[in-house]
């Protein structure tokens, strides 16, 4: 694979980024962008990426089940210092250090953090702000959706920073954990195509560069690669290019055009589309059930990418996320459906979703989105028959927005209850610094969650008092 190296900027993220060329052949790196949208692949059988063919002839998903993972953090083995592992921390703190930090405070930091955390040097210069982050509920580390340190392991970075961090040695530095799993499997089902929508500077595909902005967030504009045809999504995965300036992306779909090939400035504002995906580093990519296919919305696509580029100008960037669609259509129907509400400007804030549902509606998962000052929310199940139960219950932080599995079954009569809590009291609006309380719930059938009047848009249960 060493042929692949040249094209990565930074050694350490060669662990995955090797894993995300693994399959693709002649990737020559010079014409990526939004793959297949129009080339060879979107026969079925093929995937472009990078502009070569993929090798073997397609990159997409199995029907059902997770893609296989790889070989974790296949060796960083070009130039630069290993992802993890300076080689000083004592076996315990580094073992920790390799499951819970070091996919972002890598030899060299990715996805916005801010420094590497692999050295026993790295713990004395930022031991107070380690213990004050990883007890912290609101801002804790490892962040959302990563599991958070045990108590053990709390205890295990507490006395070791509190006993000054002492060099020591520890003879297995291995390699950290694999953040994303970017291999590529060979499809069940021959009925599934597998679309990339990556960052680009224009429709050519080029790749987009980011400035040095500290945070940007940048939209990227796709007319559904798939044409008119109809399809479900079946899976989507999370492809991660330049992982030293990427911080999260969201993925909106709504019923109006997009200009394919746009992009500009955005945050926020996406009036009427509905979350399709979200990902943070450590989030895992989704795959429906085999009987279950997504519905998309008539109109476009919008990725919006939060970038935090500490580098020079000119950092070059095609991440992204691989959509897998079928038109051969499953029986049951997923959509989005938004629960929340509208009636904001207070500090906690709650919206009942009264859904009309006769039989009974399968929840898949939960993404919750609020803007700058949304710092938790709730939804819980209301049983027709007496009884609560937490759909959902996280911090949220607007910085790595994600979706949950919230696996439930809603039956007639039952209602939900979403409540977001936020620093400080703000209007609704589309803005970043206005606010919103959605709960992106994907369950089908489609429309089992909606009320009877659907003022704002389909699929809606956001209360309306
Ligand atoms: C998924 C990526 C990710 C993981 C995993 C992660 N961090 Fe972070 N960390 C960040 C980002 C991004 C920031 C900067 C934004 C912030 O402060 O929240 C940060 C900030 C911090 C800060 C605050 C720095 C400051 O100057 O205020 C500390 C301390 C920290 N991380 C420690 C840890 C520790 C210890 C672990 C493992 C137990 C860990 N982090 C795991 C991404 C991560």
């Amino acid at each position: 694979m060493s042929h692949h190296m040249s094209k990565i900027t930074s050694p350490a993220v060669t662990g995955f980024i090797v894993l995300a060329l693994a399959a693709c052949g002649s990737h020559d790196g010079d014409s990526p962008g939004q793959d297949t949208g129009t080339g060879g692949a979107a026969s079925g059988s093929g995937l472009t990426f990078g502009g070569a063919p993929a090798s073997g002839g397609a990159i997409t998903q199995p029907a059902g089940g997770a893609p296989a993972s790889a070989a974790a953090g296949g060796t960083s083995s070009s130039a630069g210092a290993p992802a993890t592992g300076g080689g000083d921390l004592p076996c315990d703190v580094q073992s920790i250090e390799a499951k819970n930090c070091s996919t972002c405070h890598a030899a060299t930091p990715l996805f916005g953090a801010p420094f590497a955390l692999t050295k026993a040097a790295d713990f004395r210069a930022h031991g107070a702000k380690i213990l004050e982050r990883i007890g912290d509920a609101q801002k804790r580390m490892p962040p959302e959706p990563n599991t958070p340190l045990t108590a053990a392991e709390i205890a295990t970075l507490t006395q070791y920073i509190n006993s000054g961090a002492p060099a020591s040695t520890c003879a297995a530095t291995g390699p950290g954990t694999t953040p994303v799993d970017n291999t590529s499997t060979t499809p069940a089902d021959p009925s599934v195509t597998c679309y990339n929508l990556k960052a680009r500077a224009s429709a050519a595909g080029d790749k987009f560069t980011v400035p040095t902005t500290p945070d940007l967030y940048e939209c990227f504009n796709y007319a559904p690669p798939w044409g008119s045809k109809k399809v479900q999504i079946v899976s989507t995965r999370p492809l991660i290019d330049n992982a030293q300036v990427l911080h999260h992306w969201l993925l909106y779909n709504g019923d109006a055009a997009v200009t394919d090939g746009s992009h500009s400035d955005c945050v926020g504002a996406h009036p009427n589309s509905a979350l399709v995906a979200g990902w943070a580093p450590g989030g895992e990519p989704f795959t429906a059930p085999p009987d279950v296919g997504v519905q998309v919305s008539s109109g476009g696509f919008t990725m919006e990418i939060h970038y935090n580029n500490k580098l020079d100008a000119g950092q070059m960037d095609a991440s992204g996320v691989e959509i897998c669609v079928t038109d051969k259509l499953r029986p049951n129907v997923a959509a989005m459906h938004w629960l929340g509400t509208q009636n904001l400007n207070k500090q906690v804030a709650s919206g009942t979703c009264l859904p009309t549902n006769t039989g009974d509606v399968t929840i898949l998962r939960s993404s919750p989105h609020m803007h700058l000052q949304g710092r938790h929310m709730t939804t819980v199940i209301n049983r027709a028959g007496g009884g609560t139960e937490m759909l959902i219950d996280k911090p949220f932080d607007f910085q790595t927005q994600v979706s949950y599995a919230t696996p439930a079954v809603i039956h007639k009569g039952d209602t939900l209850t979403t409540t977001c809590t936020y620093a400080t009291p703000t209007p609704f609006g589309q803005s970043t610094n206005q606010e919103m309380c959605y709960n992106f719930v994907l369950a089908y059938p489609a429309g089992g969650l909606a009320q009877a009047f659907s003022l704002l848009r389909n699929y809606d249960c956001t209360g309306l008092f």
